[in-house]
């Protein structure tokens, strides 16, 4: 679907304060203030959900989840926000396995498909711009970007927007410290784009050598406002930072499992002894999870650790919201 005369660098329509029937594919359609029209439907929708109100804004409507790649959180809190919202869901996990994908059915005919029966597609694939390929190939209905390889994760990166936003009350001026697989990690290609929108932001990129940003990309978010400062040791981590974000590395994109292996051995792990060391007592400790060697559960009771709590219960709200503004309904 792509109708609007205003488009991103890839043909992708800006959201331009109108969300509905648009495709979620990448942080690059979104401007300052269709984060800040986001922020309030999300705390509306996270009372509603507290509140365990009932909805209908969704009935009637069916949205299809098709994930080519394994999912846990994204998965099933698009799943949880379509039915609290009063709608329904078509579930399909390894489509390559289970539908006609498997007889050799091209991946547009396989959208297209879909499209017939829903009101939206939301689409998980291995495979860097996937999700705007889908978006090209269904014409009547939304596409939503739930992880494309080791490009962009947008629905991710505005929970985590909304957690910083909860927490600070702001989304400029901060400074974060981002590490692991900063080379593969789609959750920080969006997050990056998303703090670049907004003035002041500085982030630390943390990484073991191999899986640094590409210097195209550093490039690109540095001419887009955003300060990147690669350090190479957790002694470089700044006190000041207002959060930390931590990534596994992503086993699934090596095509050596040696090279993994390798690279995991040497990798970061946040322990309380390293909080203790280089972490403000404000800051707040975030990973998409899950965490595979990133963050030892000894931390999970300090206060500053949101994964499990905010930030993973922030994905129900932000995908409730989002869904009912692309159907139009909020
Ligand atoms: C992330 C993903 O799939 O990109 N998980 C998620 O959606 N919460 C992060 C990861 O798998 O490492």
């Amino acid at each position: 679907m792509s109708q609007v005369a205003f488009r991103t660098r890839d043909e992708l329509p800006m959201i331009c304060g109108d969300f509905c029937g648009k495709d979620i594919v990448s942080l690059d359609q979104f401007a300052v203030q269709d984060i800040e029209y986001l922020l309030p439907v999300i705390q509306q929708m996270k009372k509603m959900a507290v509140n365990h109100e009932p909805s209908h804004v969704l009935a009637g409507h069916l949205v299809s989840l098709l994930f080519f790649e394994p999912s846990s959180r994204t998965f099933s809190s698009f799943s949880a926000a379509i039915k609290r919202l009063g709608g329904q869901t078509i579930e399909i996990q390894n489509p390559e396995i289970v539908s006609s994908v498997s007889k050799g059915e091209t991946f547009e005919d396989t959208i297209r498909v879909f499209e017939a029966y829903s009101s939206a597609i939301v689409l998980r694939h291995p495979v860097p711009g996937a999700a705007l390929k889908a978006a090209r190939a269904a014409e009547y209905v939304p596409v939503v970007n739930a992880g494309d390889g080791n490009n962009e994760h947008p629905t991710q990166t505005l929970l985590d927007l909304y957690t910083l936003y909860e927490t600070f009350g702001r989304l400029d001026h901060l400074t974060g410290l981002l590490a692991g697989d900063v080379f593969n990690s789609r959750t920080l290609h969006s997050l990056m784009r998303g703090l670049s929108l907004f003035r002041y932001n500085t982030v630390y990129l943390l990484s073991p050598q191999q899986l640094r940003l590409s210097r195209a990309d550093l490039a690109h978010f540095a001419e887009r406002g955003l300060r990147i400062i690669e350090i190479d040791s957790e002694k470089d981590i700044p006190r000041e930072c207002h959060f930390w974000y931590w990534t596994r590395i992503q086993k699934e994109r090596f095509s050596s499992l040696e090279t993994y292996e390798e690279i995991v051995a040497k990798n970061f792990t946040v322990t309380p002894a390293l909080l203790d060391a280089y972490a403000s007592k404000d800051m707040i400790l975030m990973d998409p999870l899950p965490r595979v060697g990133t963050i030892d559960p000894a931390v999970d009771d300090d206060e500053r650790a949101v994964y499990l709590r905010s930030q993973v219960r922030n994905g129900l709200y932000t995908r409730m919201a989002l869904l009912a503004l692309i159907l139009g309904k909020a």
